[in-house]
């Protein structure tokens, strides 16, 4: 099949089964494709020969798929409890795939090799001999705690445990964990596929040797890893999610409207998308969350403070992509004009 057939058949395959058939992904198509252009796998060995992802949404779709295309890694387990998140984190993969390989980025061998070395599935008990496990489950302690103990029973006692928790603290999860001292942050940032950097969090419980381990399995995936220690938001977030609530306490007070604080920002600062837009891409629920969990534990950090319009539209639903309407309007991944 030529090249051009092979996607139209993949495509259209997709859109009628939701599914990547892997079959008829050539070989020689997918190596480029996987990674952008902006962004080069190496092939630092890291050492784990069987990674697993903990959680399939947003991020964890796309750690699990960056960590498959690194080629670092026998297998790559991608475990969601539930069978139709695990489901929609399969689409995620192969939407993203699909993406690539449209553009010509990979080669289809590559992606071959990729897709079949994620293993899906619903069983706890193939997480069972992973050398390194990233949780990626929704942002609440409580789940995260449930997801540690059973991690903590299921798990070879030398696996080290990663969270990309984006605000919750990284000391709380090692210390409920059996592991303290195997426990790390890497934090991604979204689109995973695309952002270069990773964040590395140690607490004071952290080795040393497992905060190298996670930095350079970071850099392994051609990704740019930096170290923080384990504060609100560590770099990226400390500084991104206040001055997104800012934006939206401009836009509640009417200093300006959505569509000027967005190009101010991208045509006087130099930013790829201006905060409301980003804000949207990013998920309300989640800038809603992140600086609702601060302002509850740092009542006295003047940095940390709630916008009206945010609350108010997390409380509508209305949170951006993935419902179609926040502070813009979308169609699917297409942003339109600011929501009335
Ligand atoms: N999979 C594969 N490819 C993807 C992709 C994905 N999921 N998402 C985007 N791409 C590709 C596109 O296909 C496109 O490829 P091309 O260059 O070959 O055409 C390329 O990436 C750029 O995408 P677009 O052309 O659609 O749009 P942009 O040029 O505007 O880039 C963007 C999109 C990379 C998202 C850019 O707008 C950007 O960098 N935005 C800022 C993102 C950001 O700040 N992220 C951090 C958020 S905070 C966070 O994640 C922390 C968390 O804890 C909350």
């Amino acid at each position: 099949l030529s090249r051009t057939t092979t996607i139209m058949i993949l495509l259209n395959y997709n859109k009628a089964v939701h599914r990547v058939p892997r079959k008829i992904i050539h070989p020689g198509m997918l190596t480029e494709i996987f990674f952008s252009s902006r962004q080069k796998s190496t092939s630092t060995k890291s050492g784990f020969d069987k990674v697993a992802v903990v959680g399939l949404g947003l991020m964890g779709h796309g750690v699990c798929q960056v960590a498959a295309a690194s080629k670092m890694h026998q297998t790559v387990i991608a475990y969601e409890p539930n069978m139709e998140f695990l489901d929609r984190g399969r689409q995620r993969i192969e939407k993203s795939v699909t993406t690539l390989l449209s553009k010509g980025k990979v080669s289809e061998e590559d992606a071959n090799r990729m897709l079949e070395s994620i293993k899906f599935t619903t069983d706890n008990a193939d997480l069972a001999d992973a050398d390194f496990v990233i949780e990626a489950v929704i942002e609440n302690m409580d789940l995260k705690k449930n997801v540690y103990q059973m991690l903590g029973e299921i798990c070879k006692p030398e696996a080290i445990f990663a969270s990309n928790t984006s605000s919750l603290s990284i000391t709380e999860m090692a210390e409920l964990s059996d592991r303290p001292e195997r426990l790390v942050g890497v934090h991604f940032f979204n689109p995973v596929q695309i952002m270069k950097l990773v964040e590395v969090i140690h607490t004071k419980h952290t080795d040393s040797s497992v905060i190298d381990k996670a930095f350079d399995w970071a850099k392994g995936l051609g990704k740019v890893a930096v170290k923080c220690d384990d504060t609100p938001g560590f770099i990226v977030n400390r500084l991104l999610v206040p001055n997104m609530v800012q934006a939206m306490m401009m836009v509640d007070r009417g200093d300006a409207t959505v569509r000027d604080i967005d190009l101010s920002m991208q045509l006087g600062a130099g930013h790829p998308m201006g905060p409301l837009h980003l804000a949207d891409y990013v998920g309300l629920d989640t800038c809603y969350y992140i600086m609702d969990g601060w302002i509850q534990k740092y009542p006295n950090e003047p940095g940390f403070t709630m916008a009206k319009g945010l609350k108010e539209r997390v409380n509508a639903g209305n949170l951006g992509r993935k419902t179609g309407k926040g502070f813009y309007n979308w169609d699917g991944d297409k942003r339109g004009d600011p929501a009335v």
